[in-house]
């Protein structure tokens, strides 16, 4: 496995690969999530590269992004686990150099959910993952279902921007309580570790109500809502049951469907969703 800084370093080796290259962005601090991206990618191509990036331009003003957790060695020993090919770990100086200057924004699915809660945020993601695909040229790249909205937007990118990229939607991955696996989940104590099974409660909630029949999208959103507030520990930031395709809000559960939610377990925001048939 080769560990690569230098953006034209990454090009030369990118340009060695034949067959297939399965790319997986990351921020690092990976947990059994990345490893399912990195499972897949590396059965479905002939070469996987995954790169570690904490990207400043995802975050907004009072975020964590100082306190996000880094540990670099840790994820290089799970990757040399998982025959990784090459891990490519770029320098903020070459990514955002002082005269940088160009922005990836999406219109329309970041309008909602964590568009609206986090200004900013999907420009961020937009601009490095299209900076991140360029560099790297994968033939198909890998996202967690988790972050649903963001897989929107990246599919918006390599559409609109003719970018030729197959992206792969790989299922969320949970602890045995449901809490799906996340970085951030590192911040919680034990208390609010397990104050947050209230979001997959009410999520599994969500789907039992459409398997029963409720077509009221609202009266599903309140219950999702009553069921939470009865967590302490845990403030509601959205409950959104919402159009699979567009992320619209429903009114009826006529058509497919998003449960979605983001929740703060303390200081920690957590979000997560689950499809409803
Ligand atoms: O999902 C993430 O970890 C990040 O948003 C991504 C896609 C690596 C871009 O920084």
């Amino acid at each position: 496995m080769q560990v690569v800084g230098p953006i034209l370093e990454i090009r030369a080796l990118r340009q060695k690969l034949s067959g297939t290259v399965g790319f997986v962005p990351t921020m690092g601090f990976l947990h059994e999530g990345h490893l399912a991206l990195v499972k897949q990618a590396r059965m479905e191509n002939s070469a996987v590269i995954v790169s570690i990036y904490v990207n400043l331009a995802q975050f907004g003003p009072r975020e964590d992004f100082r306190a996000y957790p880094r540990d670099l060695n840790r994820d290089l020993a799970l990757l040399r686990g998982e025959d990784v090919d090459i891990v490519f770990v770029p320098s903020d100086d070459e990514m955002y150099p002082p005269e940088f200057s160009s922005w990836v924004d999406v219109e329309k699915v970041t309008e909602r959910l964590e568009g609206a809660s986090r200004p900013g945020h999907f420009r961020g993601v937009a601009t490095v993952v299209a900076k991140l695909f360029n560099i790297v040229q994968p033939s198909r790249a890998y996202f967690g279902q988790k972050d649903a909205q963001q897989v929107m937007v990246i599919k918006r990118v390599v559409a609109d921007l003719n970018m030729g990229i197959e992206i792969v939607v790989v299922p969320t991955v949970r602890e045995r309580d449901g809490l799906a696996m996340s970085s951030r989940n590192i911040y919680l104590g034990p208390g609010e570790r397990q104050a947050a099974t209230v979001l997959f409660k009410a999520l599994t909630l969500a789907r039992q109500l459409g398997r029963d029949g409720e077509k009221d999208a609202e009266k599903i959103r309140r219950q999702m809502a009553s069921l939470i507030q009865t967590e302490p520990l845990a403030q509601i930031d959205y409950v959104s049951i919402a159009d699979s395709e567009t992320l619209e809000e429903l009114s009826l559960l006529d058509r497919p469907a998003l449960a979605c939610l983001a929740v703060r377990i303390g200081k920690t925001r957590l979000i997560d969703n689950l499809p409803l048939e």
